[in-house]
């Protein structure tokens, strides 16, 4: 039996977070060690309460919840309303969230739990990379227990919050540009991968076909992510980009990953918080990240859904 993998997941739900949430807490492939939350998607309150009602609605009650950074490091806030709608949860109406959020900040719980392992862990970070950037910073010799940081952000090409720059990366570029010039092995899950995973209505239809009450509430959230996707990029079959992250630990074969040098873009201008990635070398700097370039949407879609059918 392959080891569990030890990973910390932090979250700014969101309704894609909030799937990766689900996948994660049940795959007996990882030891689901905590959840962070951070400001992005919505304010920090609301991805902080969206982090407890997933965890109430499906009965995940072992896992703690630590609260994060409600702000970026240098620029304004930004949020991903305009998707995820003015709870950052749209869509089901959620039952009371009885799940509370653990007594210690975020990045605390990253630290302790860094500094305790007796072997690596690994970052799958899916929302803005301020918790994972402030830990590394206050105390850079926990650097030697990440195992990996498997970052949900960035593009090899077009953006999504603007033409240039995907939201997560676009929301905190500081934060991103430290995680990447950490040294730390990082994988770079970007747009490129995540629009492969399309919500199709045929994945519509399996999810309705396993009909328990976690599917059903995820095809609530999905209906209305679908809705708003359609409203402001015309898209039929949008991407679920955070449980991607998530898949490939689970089975690395899920993304094929190049590995290439990523700088972030921090001049204010229309680049700003691009994630520039160097595919052929041309720069001649230390390669630093693995970015992935495919994703075996069948199998990501398997991994899924047959986690999702254990609630
Ligand atoms: O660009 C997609 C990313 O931004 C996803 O993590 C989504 O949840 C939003 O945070
Ligand atoms: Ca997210």
């Amino acid at each position: 039996m392959k080891e569990e993998t030890k990973v910390i997941l932090d979250v700014d739900p969101g309704h894609d977070d909030a799937v990766a949430i689900l996948l994660a807490a049940a795959s007996e492939s990882l030891d689901l060690r905590g959840i962070t939350v951070v400001a992005g998607n919505q304010t920090l309150p609301k991805t902080t309460l969206n982090a407890r009602r997933i965890c109430t609605a499906a009965g995940i009650t072992d896992v703690g919840i630590y609260e994060g950074t409600g702000s970026p490091l240098v620029r304004d806030q930004v949020t991903g309303e305009f998707i995820h709608g003015g709870s950052g949860l749209d869509g089901p109406e959620f039952s009371p969230a009885y799940v509370e959020v653990r007594d210690k900040g975020a990045v605390d719980f990253m630290l302790d739990e860094l500094m305790e392992a007796d072997d690596g862990i690994t970052i799958a970070a899916v929302g803005p990379l301020t918790n994972v950037a402030l830990a590394l910073i206050r105390e850079p010799q926990v650097k030697a227990n990440v195992e990996e940081i498997v970052v949900m952000g960035g593009s090899m090409g077009i953006g999504n919050y603007t033409a240039a720059a995907e939201f997560n990366i676009f929301a905190d570029p500081e934060a991103a540009h430290l995680v990447f010039e950490t040294g730390v092995p990082v994988t770079m899950v970007g747009l490129d991968v995540t629009r492969q995973a399309e919500i199709t209505p045929a994945i519509m239809k399996r999810l309705r076909e396993i009909g328990n009450r976690v599917t059903d509430l995820t095809l609530e959230m999905l209906d209305y992510y679908r809705s708003t996707y359609k409203r402001a990029f015309d898209l039929d079959n949008p991407p679920l980009h955070d449980p991607c992250v998530v898949a490939y630990l689970i089975d690395r074969e899920v993304i094929t990953t190049k590995a290439m040098r990523v700088d972030v873009d921090l001049n204010s201008g229309i680049d700003y918080g691009r994630t520039v990635c160097d595919y052929y070398g041309r720069s001649g700097r230390e390669v630093n990240a693995k970015v992935g370039i495919e994703l075996s949407s069948e199998l990501f879609w398997e991994i899924l859904l047959s986690n999702l059918e254990k609630y």
